[in-house]
């Protein structure tokens, strides 16, 4: 047995904390100890789901101890924040909430002094962001958000490569359908494709190729109009300047339908064009185009999320949090990036960033 276990708590029992509570089953450092929800009943749902996929042990070979982890797991079950803060000692508390639910109850695990993950877009609103910024600052807690793409060993690897090489241009694309999810297509709910799920390749243009000053965005509800209760922009396309120089262009679309698939290099990636080199980085892998060679290819290794949360869980346990990736500050700035995009869509403008922080 590890010397201490990171006792853990989750606000929110949707997809997101099974997915989350399956890699945690992977850690023998991690103990999921409670779970609320407004709707209790979805603990215990998240809860089954974990047992009925581990459960018998076939699911993860390779992951030793996982099958009895997964049928010891019996966290306690609250209906609000402050209920299981009360009622169970935590280490840590992970934030898996819708984007409009975002406020008070991470100032309240912040007030008792608990490690703090938020899943992405930390928030929809930058003030209510810088506050919550500000609080992890005042009361130091170790904080980290959920952009577990920055954990891809392809990712890691784009980024050696890339260090201290002039980039020129930056391209983030993501093409795919329309989550079930009833917020999400609802824009004071989610923020809309680009803040809400898009944010992932902004994080990585920003991880990659540096800081963003400005932002010029257009996008329009097209594709989508017959879609009953939405008002998200559909089609999204915006282009931003980099601080040092750089230009890039942010294009995503929700509008696929099912079983249509996704075109080839579109459902995800990074193109940078730097000096001397051209790098495409998908969530599989990263391929180098060198004048005169042959193009590198290298396939990502491991699970990027499982990595992530390894290292929150032994920040916690060390105190030592110098090894995440995306702390809240961090995870901040590319809601802004995200928010600033929105906003010059909405107002026909071009935002700048500086404005923001
Ligand atoms: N990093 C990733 O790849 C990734 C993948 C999926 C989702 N996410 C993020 O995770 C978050 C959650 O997404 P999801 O798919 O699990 O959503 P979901 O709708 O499946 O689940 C959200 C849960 O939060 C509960 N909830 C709402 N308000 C609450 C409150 N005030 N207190 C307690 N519980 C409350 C709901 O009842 C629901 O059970 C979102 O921010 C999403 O963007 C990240």
């Amino acid at each position: 047995m590890p010397d201490k276990v990171v006792r853990i708590g989750f606000v929110g029992a949707g997809g997101r904390t099974v997915r989350e509570m399956l890699d945690l089953m992977q850690i023998p450092e991690a103990e999921v100890a409670a779970l609320c929800d407004i709707d209790p009943p979805r603990c215990q749902q998240a809860v089954q789901r974990v047992k009925d996929r581990l459960g018998d042990g076939t699911a993860t070979p390779g992951a030793p101890g996982i099958a009895e982890r997964a049928k010891a797991l019996r966290p306690a079950v609250y209906p609000d924040v402050q209920r299981m803060l009360e009622g169970t000692e935590l280490d840590a508390v992970y934030v898996s909430l819708p984007p409009f639910a975002h406020g008070a109850i991470e100032h309240a695990i912040i007030d008792a002094g608990k490690a703090i993950f938020v899943e992405k877009p930390v928030a929809l609103a930058p003030t209510e962001g810088r506050e919550i910024r500000d609080h992890i600052a005042q009361e130091g807690v170790i904080s980290c958000v959920g952009y577990q793409l920055r954990y891809s060993t392809a990712v890691q690897h784009a980024r050696r490569i890339l260090e201290g090489v002039p980039i020129g241009l930056v391209m983030a694309i993501r093409l795919g359908g329309l989550p079930a999810t009833p917020w999400w297509r609802v824009q004071d709910r989610s923020g809309g494709m680009l803040i809400e799920q898009h944010t992932h390749g902004v994080d990585l243009m920003r991880y990659l190729a540096g800081e963003v000053e400005s932002a010029f965005a257009t996008a329009n509800t097209v594709l989508l109009k017959d879609v009953p209760d939405l008002d998200i922009a559909d089609v999204q396309a915006a282009s931003v300047r980099f601080i040092n120089g750089a230009v890039g262009s942010i294009v995503n679309s929700c509008a696929l339908q099912p079983g249509q698939g996704s075109p080839p290099n579109l459902s995800g990636p990074i193109h940078i064009i730097a000096k001397d080199m051209a790098v495409m980085v998908s969530t599989g892998g990263l391929t180098v185009f060198r004048p005169g060679q042959q193009p590198e290819v290298l396939t990502a290794e491991g699970d990027p999320n499982v990595r992530m949360n390894q290292v929150f869980v032994e920040a916690v346990r060390s105190g030592d949090g110098s090894a995440i990736l995306s702390d809240y500050a961090d995870g901040l700035e590319t809601f802004h990036l995200t928010y600033a995009c929105t906003l010059s869509a909405r107002e026909g403008r071009e935002v700048r960033l500086a404005g923001l922080a």
